[in-house]
């Protein structure tokens, strides 16, 4: 049941040729100081902006990296992929089609005149308003088990049990007023049921989930291989569902310069304000880089750099 992009796997290079490319990524841009940690969640203000890894895992497994590739960060906006591919999973995809949308809002990630240009529809589960809305569609008995749910879900995704960084999730926790204010609107919209500031929390908790970048380099591979782990071989989404979780992400993933960033590469990914950034080649490779500093619109510099050398390098654009 593999669709189309799939039938490119296997013309990657051979893999002494693929670990040089990511050495040279890594090389050429190491000494990069361009950006700036995110400073607005206190708490991501004091992570070691040095660190910097990349992760390159093939849809059949192989592993290659360079760099800092065990140090923890929170994987913020980068989990919104995973809640929505979870409530696809659960609901079909009309469940999100029908709720939020999968629209570029062309606006910031937490932005209220993207909710309220379209009160509330229209937009996606990639930028704050959407991605709360999608974890409040997470299946589960009560607020406990969603977030248990989720992640678990994570967890299988990276292949290892996976948990909350405590002092970013209380950071945020307390600072995160804005988000209770857009899923408060969201709320009254119609498009979150139930307890919109639970809803908040357990998005918190989601988006303080520490990773490597092993884990999103494995989380970004699962993608690549039409939803199946390619070290576990658990499944985690149906192989159909893949193409319509690929598409949110080449539409909005890298918030309002995902356009810029689709010309330049053509890869579905996503990044995160801890620094994290994934990108995925359907049928060939999911990659991940974590190196905090971010440009304007909220993405990773050097992971932006780096992934588009590599990608280039290897033929990774699916176009
Ligand atoms: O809700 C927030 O603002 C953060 N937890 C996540 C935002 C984020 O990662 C946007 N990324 N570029």
């Amino acid at each position: 049941l593999l669709r189309t992009p799939f039938a490119l796997a296997g013309a990657l290079p051979e893999d002494a040729t693929i670990q040089g490319v990511v050495d040279r990524a890594y090389r050429d841009h190491k000494a990069l100081r361009d950006g700036a940690n995110a400073d607005y969640i206190p708490a991501l203000a004091r992570v070691n902006p040095d660190t910097f890894g990349i992760v390159l895992v093939t849809a059949d497994g192989r592993v290659f990296s360079a760099g800092d590739t065990d140090t923890e960060v929170s994987i913020q906006s980068i989990s919104k992929v995973f809640t929505m591919a979870l409530v696809i999973q659960q609901s079909g995809p009309d469940a999100i089609f029908n709720n939020m949308g999968v629209d570029a809002t062309g606006q910031p990630f937490n932005s209220i005149t993207a909710i309220e240009q379209y009160h509330g529809g229209e937009m996606n589960a990639l930028v704050n308003p959407g991605a709360i809305a999608a974890t409040s569609m997470v299946a589960g008995e009560d607020g406990a088990a969603v977030w248990a749910n989720i992640l678990d879900y994570y967890s299988t995704f990276a292949g290892r049990e996976l948990s909350v960084l405590d002092d970013i999730y209380r950071s945020e926790a307390a600072t995160n007023q804005r988000n209770q204010s857009l899923a408060m609107l969201m709320h009254a919209y119609g498009h979150i049921d139930g307890d919109p500031l639970e809803a908040t929390d357990i998005y918190t908790r989601q988006c303080s989930v520490g990773v490597n970048t092993r884990d999103l380099a494995m989380m970004a591979a699962t993608l690549a291989n039409g939803g199946r782990n390619p070290l576990t071989g658990k499944t985690l989404v149906d192989a159909g569902h893949i193409p319509e979780i690929l598409a949110v992400m080449a539409t909005a993933g890298l918030y309002d310069d995902a356009g810029k960033w689709l010309y330049r590469t053509g890869l579905p990914a996503k990044s995160g304000v801890g620094g994290g950034l994934i990108a995925v080649s359907p049928g060939k490779f999911g990659i991940a880089v974590i190196s905090p500093p971010l440009d304007k619109a909220g993405n990773s510099v050097r992971g932006q750099r780096a992934i588009a050398d590599i990608s280039g390098a290897l033929g990774g654009n699916p176009y």
